[in-house]
């Protein structure tokens, strides 16, 4: 037992000298990408697993449609990354192969399907490694249904918290295991910073911190005290504290809901708590995330891989409404809002007057997309 133990403390000395090491890095600050002044930009676009390829074909088709002049001219550029597959990565034993990595650190932003995590083993989630290798700290899922009253916007901590060490844990076989969870000082000031400019930019008057600080206390302690340390910069906004349990509670309660603007939340809070929201706005199927750092950011589905429709043959009636979504944030992201802004509209028509089944009793994937390039025409 005590070579176990042994092991582990020498471990953990390791990952907290890391883990500084990446806090100072942070707190260094990194050059921030402006778009708006960029000669040319590359819009790398990455299937992954299952249904991924077949819905992201057709984000690119639509992105290509809307970005038509600006690609002849030179000032747009959608390449295709291929390696980041599941295959491919069991084969190099990499979350992302190394080449892949290369290519996606040549984008300036990435529109990418889901991805296929085993799980158990050691093979890490291509989306965890991709979002900490390129430092896509902000994890940000609007969720929106007007008939109810809800537009509501989530700050996800994208870079840390449970997620940074997931597969680095301890295991003593048959006795323990333990995980660790992470929150810098850095870490977290950047993603409170960009939740409540998002606020003050937007007319947003709330902000809801959202932790189980009573609980988790060192580390979702030091998450809600920061966050308030940076809202005391934002004179009109207002910062309510709230635990998770009674927030998930909340997302469901009518009388409540729609109260609520902007959320900032640790990792694996916002990752849970954005399916509840999504669900609440017609299914996971339907939301759209951006994963945003100073120097890169990747647009993604926020639904899995769907293996099993790939296994029933069910492929090509995959629901692209998340990825087309995700496309529209990412044209907002490099300043194309006109273009973001007729997407976002040609996919609420879509969404309400295409009938997508994931079966042959619905529209194909392909039909969707058509719809909403043909409806873009017409706006
Ligand atoms: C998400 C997903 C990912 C996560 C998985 C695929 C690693 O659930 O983007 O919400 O847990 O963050
Ligand atoms: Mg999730």
């Amino acid at each position: 037992m005590n070579q176990y133990i042994d092991q582990a403390v020498e471990s953990f000395r390791t990952l907290i000298t890391e883990q500084l090491e990446r806090q100072n890095r942070m707190e260094a600050g990194a050059e921030v990408k402006d778009f708006s002044r960029m000669e040319k930009i590359v819009i790398g676009v990455c299937g992954g697993d299952g249904i991924g390829p077949i819905i992201t074909r057709e984000g690119e088709r639509v992105l290509e449609f809307l970005l038509k002049k600006e690609i002849e001219a030179g000032k747009i550029e959608i390449r295709t990354i291929d390696g980041l597959t599941i295959e491919k990565r069991q084969a190099v034993g990499k979350a992302i192969p190394d080449d892949t990595l290369e290519a996606l650190k040549a984008c300036d932003v990435i529109l990418k399907g889901p991805t296929t995590t085993p799980h158990g083993g050691s093979l890490e989630s291509a989306n965890v490694a991709m979002r900490r290798e390129l430092d896509l700290y902000a994890n940000v899922r609007p969720v929106a249904v007007p008939e109810l009253g809800i537009d509501w916007i989530f700050y996800r901590e994208n870079s840390e918290g449970e997620y940074v060490l997931g597969s680095r844990g301890v295991e003593i076989p048959g006795k323990l295991a333990m995980d660790f969870k992470v929150t810098t000082d850095a870490g977290t000031r950047r993603i409170a910073r960009a939740a409540f400019e998002y606020a003050k930019n937007n007319g947003k008057t709330n902000v809801a911190i959202v932790t189980k600080a009573n609980i988790m206390k060192k580390t979702d302690g030091t998450f809600s005290a920061i966050c308030h340390e940076i809202a005391a910069e934002y004179p009109g906004i207002t910062a309510e504290d709230w635990y998770i349990d009674i927030m998930t509670a909340n997302l469901v309660n009518e009388a409540r809901r729609s109260q609520f603007q902007v959320f900032v939340l640790p990792n694996l809070y916002g990752d849970i708590i954005t399916d509840e929201a999504a669900q609440i706005q017609g299914g996971v199927g339907t939301a759209g995330s951006a994963n945003v750092g100073d120097r890169y950011a990747m647009f993604e589905a926020i639904h899995g891989s769907a293996p099993r429709m790939i296994e029933m043959g069910r492929g090509e009636y995959a629901n692209p409404a998340s990825i087309l979504k995700a496309a529209a944030m990412l044209l907002r992201h490099i300043c194309r809002t006109q273009e973001a802004e007729k997407l976002e509209k040609a996919l609420a028509v879509a969404n309400e007057k295409v009938v997508i089944t994931g079966r042959n009793t619905g529209a194909t994937c392909k039909e969707f997309a058509d719809y909403v390039m043909d409806t873009v025409t017409k706006l």
